[in-house]
Parts: C-alpha cells; structure tokens; sequence
C-alpha cells in the first residue's frame, strides 16, 4: 500500500460540486431517497458506478480523432478487431453499444426457453437478459464467498460440485449455457481463479454445455490471478486474459469498464452459425456489424483502452489505490468485504448499522447518510436490491448481507478524495445508532433499485 505511484499525470481537469447539507437534505428528498434520480452536479465524489466514467487517456483521445465514420466497414473497425481478436482469440467478434446489448443479442440467439444458466453470480442486467429470454439464470458462488471476512483469494470462483450435479441433471432441466463473470461483480468484486476457469470449461466441454465469459473486469481479474494464484506470478495480466478468453467459447463485453471508455462493448464467438445469427439480430437492433451501435471514434477509444488496461503500471496502481482506501475504512472501524478487490469495495452496512432490520434497509441507509454528510454517491447492495416484500410491504425475502458499494471510476479519483470517503464513514461509524431505516412507497416490478422510491422511517 502507497508504494505505486499513478503512472500518468493529469492534464485536463474537471470542477467538483460541492453543496451544502442543506441543499443535500433537500435533493435527497425530492428523489424520495432513491440516489439513481440525484442530478451529478449535486454529488461531490461519485462512486456509484466504475462503467464508462474513466478518465481517458491523450492517447485515446487522439485515437478518436482518427475515427473513421464511413457506415459500414471503417478503418477504424478493422483497427479495432485487430485488437480484439489478438486479445480475445475469437474468429467472430461483434461491437455493440455496451454490455447488455451484447448479453441481449448473444442471450437471444444462444438460449432456447425453458433452459437454465448457470454462472458464478450473474449481474443483475445480464440476469434480467437471461430471464427475458424465457430462461432461468441460477447463481452457484463457491461456499467460500459466504464468509465476507476471511482472506480466501478466489471468492468469485463458481462451486464445481454445485456445477457437476445441475450439468449431470441436465436432461431434467437443459443448460443453456454457463457464465462466468470476471470479476464477480454481485459477489463483493472477487476475482475467479485461472484453476477455477479451467475445471469449469473442463466440465463445460464434457457436458456440450457452451461456456461463456462476462469479461467486463477481465484486466483486473488478470492482475488479481497474477498477484494470487500459485504458478501466475511469473505472467503479465495481459498474458492471463489471453488465456482465460481462450479456454471459453465466446463472451460478452462491457469496454464501460476495462476498455476505459465511455461507452461501448462487444460479443466475440467461436461458433461461426451461432456468430451469423447474433450479427443478424445486431443489425436489426444495434446497427451493422462493422459498427454495433458504435462511431469510428468509440471503436478506435475502444481499441487503445483495451491495450492501456492490462499494463503492469497501471493495474499495480489502481490495486494499490483500492488498498489504500480499504486501510482507511478499516481503520474507521469499518468492515468491508475482504479480501478487496480493485473495481469497488463493499462496505458491511448490515454490521455497521446492526439496529436497521433488513427490510428497513441498511444499506440504503448507509448510502443516504453518506450522501447527506459528505455529497458521496454510492449503491446499495442489498434487501433493496435483492429482496421482495408482499404487498403489504412485509418482508418476503431479504438478502444474505446488507452492503453497500464503492465504486472506484478509473484514474479519476485521488487519493485525497478517498481521504474524505474514509472520513465521512468514520464519522457514521462514530454514532451509527443515530441513523434510521426507510421502508418503501413506489416500486417497478423488474430491477427495481434502480426507480425505487422511499422515505425516512
Ligand atoms: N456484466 C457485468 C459484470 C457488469 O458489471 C455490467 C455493468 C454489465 C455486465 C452490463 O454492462 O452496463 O455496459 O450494459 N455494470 C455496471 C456497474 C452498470 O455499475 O456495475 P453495461
């Protein structure tokens, strides 16, 4: 911790808002608590999400400015797939405007009704895709993830006996596929082990079952490998991404994370059929499938972003910054999920906050009250996000644990900024009694954190 500096300077900078309590109470309330609908210019420090709100790079910039526009078959698309095929393997690959596109597109065309996914944690749009698709999505996390505590490298890892058992069921309920989210973003951000990767494609291939990566973090689950895993040390992340998209049949990709850019994505497959039919699909809904959805200048971001992710220098800084931020919470006296991660840290509302029952909502307690004292946005994970009430609002189902994450956007924030994260929560965790509960009073029946409405109990 401390000992990487940030391997680039800042050349172009952007004003931070700052509001008063006063101003703070009254917008939280006009969004009836649901931080979603805060306008950015009343957050201070954002972390409600690392998904295309990176800094980009002057050599990223400059790329764009060699975006070729013509409609189908650009320059800039074949740059591009040069770039992603070298680092992927795949012969087909797609763009697609971000990551669910890709999931929409790959899940429509892959998944038959009435079969099951299976997958380490799905992510809550790639879940609802699989779920629009007349499919069931089941999450299998390893036993190890449940202890948010302990120090286990690989919490992200899926259960291969758990995996094994629903493979060798399969002609009472078809898989469809099985996904494997890297990192395990609904799991507290862990990382899968190359290992784990391994055995999975191996009972994949046994199974004829089609494996597929949800690669939005496959840098940082790289890094992670490299710096965790016996026999890794000795490869460069680039190396490990290599091959951990190798051993997979296809993926899908939100470059709104590790492709540094502001928006984009894409599907990369080894099926050449299956390939045809989503390139379809994509021209009818995305656009042509030299572009997705996207412009010259967002492919050739794309193509630089995707080269910059898995540099050494700048991996080793952004899990040193993540660590950095981890050891002040701590000191705060305030748990998160161990071992951190690089993308986000998650914050144990549910212990921090143990008065607040879980249908009251810990974690969205903990994310207005870091909102209110320190303009900081974040996301509860939680009773809000995976729970359900009757409609009477009696708890029907409440989540194992009630966090809240951080979300760290790349190479944006200082570590002066993380200073004030720290001391807004240590401030909470002074007098923590002192903050209440919500219960709520408008709700959409899919994905509902994101246009829930709520109120002070
Ligand atoms: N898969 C994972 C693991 C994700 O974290 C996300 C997005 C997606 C797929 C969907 O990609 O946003 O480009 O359509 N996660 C963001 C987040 C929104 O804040 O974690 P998208």
């Amino acid at each position: 911790e401390g000992s990487h500096v940030e391997p680039y300077r800042i050349k172009v900078v952007e004003p931070l808002a700052f509001t008063t309590r006063e101003e703070r109470e009254a917008a939280l309330k006009r969004v009836a608590y649901n931080p979603f609908d805060l306008r950015a210019d009343e957050v201070t420090i954002d972390l409600l999400s690392d998904s295309g709100t990176g800094a980009i790079s002057a050599d990223q910039l400059a790329a764009g400015m060699q975006g070729d526009e013509s409609y189908a078959g650009s320059r800039s698309f074949y740059r591009w797939h040069e770039v992603v095929s070298e680092l992927t393997g795949y012969p087909h690959i797609l763009p697609a405007h971000q990551g669910r596109a890709a999931e929409r597109i790959l899940f429509s065309s892959l998944l038959r009704p009435g079969t099951s996914v299976l997958s380490n944690t799905h992510f809550d749009t790639t879940r609802a895709n699989v779920e629009l698709t007349g499919c069931t999505a089941y999450d299998l996390p390893c036993a190890e993830a449940k202890d948010l505590d302990s120090d286990f490298p690989f919490k992200g890892n899926i259960d291969l006996i758990a995996l094994e058992q629903a493979l060798e069921n399969a002609d009472r309920t078809p898989v469809g596929a099985v996904l494997m989210t890297i990192t395990n973003n609904g799991g507290g951000g862990q990382p899968v082990s190359m290992d784990n990767l391994h055995r999975t494609a191996e009972l994949c291939r046994r199974h004829n079952v089609p494996m597929i990566l949800d690669a939005a973090r496959f840098a940082e689950n790289a890094w992670l490998v490299t710096q965790r895993e016996p026999g890794y040390a000795d490869r460069t992340p680039r190396q490990v991404a290599e091959e951990a998209f190798r051993l997979a049949d296809g993926c899908v990709m939100s470059a709104k994370k590790d492709g540094i850019v502001h928006i984009g994505g894409f599907i990369g497959l080894k099926d050449a059929e299956l390939a045809e039919r989503c390139g379809g699909l994509l021209i009818a809904t995305e656009g042509f499938t030299t572009y997705g959805g996207l412009s010259g200048r967002d492919l050739d971001m794309m193509a630089r972003g995707l080269l910059e992710v898995t540099e050494p220098a700048y991996l080793a800084e952004r899990a040193d910054i993540a660590a950095y931020l981890a050891a002040r919470i701590r000191e705060a006296g305030v748990d998160i999920v161990e071992p951190a991660g690089l993308h986000a840290l998650y914050v144990n509302a549910g212990r921090l906050l143990p008065h607040i029952p879980p249908h009251q909502y810990p974690g969205t307690a903990l994310v207005c009250e870091l909102y209110l004292r320190g303009g900081i946005r974040s996301a509860e994970l939680g009773s809000l996000y995976l729970g359900e009430e009757d409609e009477h609002g009696n708890p029907v189902k409440t989540a194992p644990y009630e966090l809240v994450r951080l979300a760290l956007p790349r190479r944006v924030y200082t570590r002066s900024h993380y200073d004030h994260v720290a001391a807004t929560l240590a401030d909470i965790a002074k007098n923590p009694e002192s903050v209440r509960g919500y219960r709520v009073t408008g709700q959409s029946p899919i994905l509902r954190h994101f246009s829930i409405k709520l109120e002070p109990v």
